[in-house]
């Protein structure tokens, strides 16, 4: 059965930390025998962190404007397997096709784009577009990749991006609040991500895209979940569809409307329930989004 036995992570930040922080827990029970970490530079107080893990990461100073740097760290270290989780702060995500292209060079065997939200297979404008164009030049390159959906991070979206503050009842909702979304925390997204990349078969993980939620809510049972555990009341603020756009009209990147207004407008899972590929890691057990709101 052909595997992936080197990983590297091009870019620990958000969500690529917890990512290299579960590949090393499999690294110390020898189920994969080492993790490259792509960075610009070694000298960040994340690097720092990093390196005080036992097993900790190679690290590997790269110039993402100068792809042949890339080639030449993964093949330094026979790399099999690359994650890529560059962000959009900085333009990042603009990295992607030279990682990519550097990749398939250094004779990587699978390229996991930054994807780790709500599908983008069929977009091709806005910020998400990038995303969903970046799959097309991945078929044509032929580097076999596996796109990783997630929904929103259950553990950063409400009091970060969405601005809720939970203690004080403040809350929000698009439209009646009656939209299901998709959550996994980051956790079990790199619980999951490590799992199924070390113990599917390479064949059942090329070209492939896994769909996964820790858990599927509308805003109104997140409300009453929350408010059935804890007896404290929230105070929804319902905001129209209306309201959304008046908001992205004068500010387009609002991104709390931006979020809800996609939600309102294109449903806010990874897909149907039955597309779900939770079931491959039958004891994932990721957390819910009230034992999240619950312990803030
Ligand atoms: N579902 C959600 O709720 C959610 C939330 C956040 C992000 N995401 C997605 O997760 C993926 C990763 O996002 P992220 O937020 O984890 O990324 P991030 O923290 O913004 O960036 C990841 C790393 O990229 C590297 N990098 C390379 N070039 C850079 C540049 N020019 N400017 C800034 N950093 C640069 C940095 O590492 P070095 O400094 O070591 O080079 C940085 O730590 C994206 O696809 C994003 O859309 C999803």
């Amino acid at each position: 059965m052909l595997t992936y036995k080197v990983f590297a992570v091009a870019g620990a930040g958000n969500i690529g930390v917890f990512i290299v922080e579960e590949l090393l827990k499999l690294q110390a029970v020898g189920k994969i025998d080492a993790l490259v970490v792509l960075t610009r530079s070694t000298s960040s107080p994340t690097i720092a962190r990093l390196a005080l893990l036992s097993p900790a990461p190679i690290f590997e100073e790269v110039d993402y404007t100068n792809p042949t740097s890339i080639t030449q760290a993964l093949s330094k270290h026979h790399v099999d397997a690359v994650i890529s989780t560059l962000g959009h702060a900085g333009g990042a995500l603009d990295a992607q096709p030279g990682l990519a292209e550097a990749a398939r060079k250094a004779g990587v065997r699978l390229f996991v784009p930054s994807e780790f939200g709500n599908p983008t297979e069929h977009l091709t404008a806005g910020m998400l577009g990038q995303k969903g164009t970046f799959q097309g030049r991945l078929r044509e390159m032929g580097l076999p990749s596996a796109m990783f959906y997630t929904g929103p991070f259950a553990d950063l979206i409400f009091e970060g991006y969405l601005e809720w503050d939970v203690k004080q009842g403040k809350v929000e909702a698009g439209a009646d609040g009656n939209v299901h979304v998709s959550y996994t925390a980051r956790r079990d997204v790199a619980r999951y991500l490590a799992y199924v990349l070390t113990t599917l078969p390479a064949k059942e993980i090329e070209w492939r895209t896994f769909r996964i939620e820790g858990d599927r809510k509308t805003f109104n049972q997140i409300f009453a979940d929350y408010e059935e555990r804890t007896g404290r009341k929230l105070n929804p603020k319902y905001r129209s569809k209306e309201e959304l756009e008046q908001t992205l009209k004068e500010n387009p990147k609002h991104f709390s409307s931006m979020l809800q207004y996609s939600w309102i407008s294109h449903g806010g899972t990874v897909g149907e329930p039955d597309q779900l590929d939770n079931k491959l890691y039958a004891d994932w057990n990721p957390i819910k989004v009230v034992d999240i709101l619950t312990e803030i």
